[in-house]
C-alpha cells in the first residue's frame, strides 16, 4: 500500500531527532514565506562575468528606481528544493538542471548568467547557511528561489547595465490548500499564458503576473487554478499557472504536451517522464487536443512547489469533465517514487540527488 502523503512516508517522531532546527510548528507549513537567517548575492556587470558571491543575512535590497527588473521586467528566476534525510544529511534534487534552465534563459532575457558551478555551489551555500530551517523529514523542504535581475539603471529600452544573481530560502510544505486532495482546474479561453516566439518557454518572472488575473478569477468561483490552452488555435493544452501537466490513458499511456517554445520544461516534468518510462508506462509528448480530456483515466499536475497533485475535475466550457476523488493510481505511484527519490528513501538509480 503506497503512503498518500510525504508525511505518512516517515515515522510520526523522526521529528525529534533534529534538535539543531528552527524552533517552529513544522506542522504549519504551507507554501507562504517565511524568511530564513542568509541569502546569497552575486553581481556583475554587462559583458562581465559573475565572480565572487557572498552571503549576508536575509533582508531588503536597495534597487534603483530605474533598474532593468522594475522597468522592463528584465528577470528571471528558478525553484528547487532541499530535502532532510532521516539520518539528518541534506539532499538537493537535480540542482544542476536548473543552473542550466537559468543559462539558457538568460540568454533570451540578454543577461549575463552565473556557471553552473556557480550556481550549484551559490544554492549549496545558501542551503547550509539555513540548514536549521531545512524542516525534518516527512514535514515538507527548504525551497530555494535564485533570481538574476537586472539591477543597473535603464531608461530606454535596453538591457541593464547591472545584474544581481540572489538566492533565498523558505521552508515549505505542500503548495495548494487542497494538500494531497485533487484540485479543480478551469480552463479559461479568453486568456493566454504564452504565444510562439515569445517567452513560455523561459522562467522569466514576467510570465507569471499576467496569470494573477485569470487565477484569481477562477480562485473566486472555487476553482484551485487555471489550465492554459494554446493561445493560436486554442484548442491544445498547455499548462496550469505554476505546474505542468499530464494525463493517464488506458491505464498504461502518459500523455504531457510537448514542450515547443510556449510551455515551461520543467525540470519535475522531466523526472515525471523518466521515471513514468522507468516504470514501464509509455509516455508520448505531443500536442494534446482538450477534447482528450473527456477519455482520460487521470490527470495531475508538476512543478517543484507542486510535486506531484492529482487533479479531480477541469471545466471547459460550462462542461465538467470528473477524474479521481482521490489520489490515482498512477499519479500516487508517481508521487511516491519521485519523493520517495527526492527526500533519501528510495535509492537513487537516476543520480538525481546531490548531498550536501
Ligand atoms: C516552482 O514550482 O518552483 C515554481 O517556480 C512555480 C512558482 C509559481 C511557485
Amino acid at each position: 500500500q503506497a503512503a498518500s502523503s510525504l508525511q505518512e512516508m516517515f515515522e510520526p517522531s523522526s521529528s525529534s531527532v533534529y534538535e539543531e532546527n528552527a524552533d517552529i510548528n513544522w506542522d504549519e507549513l504551507g507554501f507562504s514565506l517565511r524568511p530564513t537567517d542568509y541569502m546569497y548575492t552575486m553581481k556583475c556587470s554587462k559583458d562581465e562575468n559573475f565572480s565572487q558571491g557572498e552571503l549576508n543575512r536575509y533582508g531588503n535590497i536597495e534597487l534603483s528606481p530605474s533598474s532593468g527588473v522594475l522597468n522592463y521586467g528584465q528577470g528571471l528566476f528558478e525553484g528547487l528544493k532541499a530535502y532532510r534525510r532521516v539520518d539528518g544529511s541534506i539532499l538537493l534534487f537535480r540542482p544542476e538542471e536548473n543552473a542550466q534552465r537559468m543559462k539558457m534563459g538568460a540568454e533570451r532575457m540578454c543577461m549575463p548568467s552565473p556557471s553552473i558551478n556557480q550556481f550549484v555551489n551559490a544554492v549549496k551555500e545558501t542551503v547550509l547557511a539555513n540548514k536549521r530551517w531545512v524542516p525534518p523529514p516527512g514535514k515538507g523542504s527548504l525551497y530555494l528561489r535564485p533570481l538574476l535581475i537586472g539591477t543597473g539603471p535603464v531608461l530606454g529600452l535596453a538591457p541593464s547595465p547591472d545584474y544581481t544573481f540572489l538566492i533565498y530560502a523558505s521552508p515549505v510544505a505542500n503548495y495548494f490548500k487542497e494538500g494531497f486532495a485533487p484540485l479543480s482546474l478551469l480552463i479559461d479561453n479568453e486568456f493566454h499564458r504564452s504565444t510562439p516566439g515569445g517567452t513560455g518557454h523561459v522562467k522569466t518572472i514576467s510570465n507569471y503576473a499576467p496569470v494573477l488575473k485569470p487565477q484569481s478569477q477562477a480562485k473566486n468561483r472555487g476553482f484551485s487554478d487555471v489550465l492554459y490552452l494554446d493561445s493560436v488555435q486554442k484548442k491544445y493544452l498547455e499548462e496550469v499557472s505554476s505546474c505542468n501537466i499530464f494525463l493517464v490513458k488506458q491505464g498504461n499511456t502518459i500523455l504531457s504536451p510537448a514542450t515547443q517554445g510556449t510551455i515551461l520544461a520543467g525540470i519535475t516534468r522531466k523526472s515525471i517522464i523518466d521515471l513514468a518510462r522507468d516504470i514501464g508506462y509509455q509516455v508520448e509528448e505531443r500536442q494534446i487536443p482538450v477534447e482528450e480530456l473527456i477519455d482520460a483515466d487521470e490527470v495531475f499536475c508538476t512543478g517543484t512547489a507542486v510535486v506531484v497533485a492529482p487533479v479531480g475535475s477541469v471545466e471547459y466550457q460550462g462542461k465538467r469533465f470528473e477524474y479521481n476523488t482521490g489520489a490515482g493510481t498512477v499519479s500516487q505511484k508517481l508521487y511516491s517514487t519521485l519523493t520517495g527519490i527526492q527526500t533519501g528513501l528510495l535509492e537513487d538509480k537516476m543520480g538525481w540527488t546531490v548531498e550536501i
